[in-house]
């Protein structure tokens, strides 16, 4: 099928489909930590208990949306660990551009948004050793079918799918292709060339620059003007 093919000659080497389960990335953790190969994928069609950052609930419902995990074993740093976060949000916003031209926008550090409201999120899980990154799954959730009516009350005002944004049903597998193919040219280019490439096109995707921001740092809340992004992928901001 669609997403096999377009998988071949990538760093994609084997797909999972899921009906329903708690979290892919859940599943693809266990994966890894028995021993599952860099590129292996996993596809659900519905999450119980799809993760979100701080904790939160991804609410994942059946026929609608695309929640995937993909295994990494990078040979980076595990100072660099972070960075995949950053290269798989170039990734997505790259392949999401050719739905909704100039709409995305990356939000450090890990939000794709269209028009301002939440289209995709990416939650990184890894396991790194002082010396080595054993593995990394990256979780991305995209809305794609979804309409106004879909989303639950309490994110109705934030969020948007790729209907909502292009005015047309999107084939999911389409969309999964599309994304493999981004993912294997971003990813090849941060692991042979290293984080800068990432950094130009992620400052690229970003409206960030100027924006006034409120930070949690050790000494609490803090308020400050992004002026741009450090050449590991910190957020660097002026304080007010
Ligand atoms: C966020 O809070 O913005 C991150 C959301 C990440 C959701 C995706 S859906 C596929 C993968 N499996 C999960 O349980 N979470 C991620």
């Amino acid at each position: 099928d669609l997403i096999k093919s377009a998988s071949q000659g990538t760093f994609i080497k084997e797909v999972r489909f899921l009906e329903e389960t708690e979290s892919t990335n859940k599943s693809a953790l266990t994966m890894a930590y028995h021993g599952a190969p860099e590129g292996t994928a996993v596809i659900a069609d519905a999450q119980t208990a799809g993760r979100g950052r701080l904790g939160r609930l991804w609410i994942s419902p059946p026929g609608k949306n695309i929640y995937v995990s993909l295994i990494l074993r990078p040979a980076i740093d595990p100072s660099s660990a972070s960075q995949i976060t950053l290269v798989a949000g170039v990734a997505v916003a790259e392949m999401l551009n050719t739905y909704c031209p100039g709409r995305i926008e990356l939000k450090w550090p890990n939000d794709v948004l269209a028009n301002g409201r939440k289209l995709c999120g990416i939650l990184a899980e890894s396991r790194v050793t002082a010396e080595k990154v054993e593995y990394v799954v990256v979780g991305i959730g995209i809305n794609v079918n979804m309409e106004p009516g879909h989303f639950d009350e309490s994110i109705r005002g934030i969020a948007t799918s790729i209907r909502m944004e292009a005015g047309a049903e999107i084939p999911r597998e389409e969309v999964v292709a599309r994304l493999f193919l981004s993912l294997d040219r971003i990813y090849r280019l941060y692991l042979e060339t290293g984080f800068g490439a990432i950094r130009e096109k992620w400052l690229d995707c970003s409206g960030m620059i100027g924006k006034d921001i409120t930070v949690s740092s050790p000494d609490g809340l803090v308020k400050g003007t992004v002026v741009g992004m450090g050449a590991e992928g910190q957020l660097m901001y002026l304080h007010e």
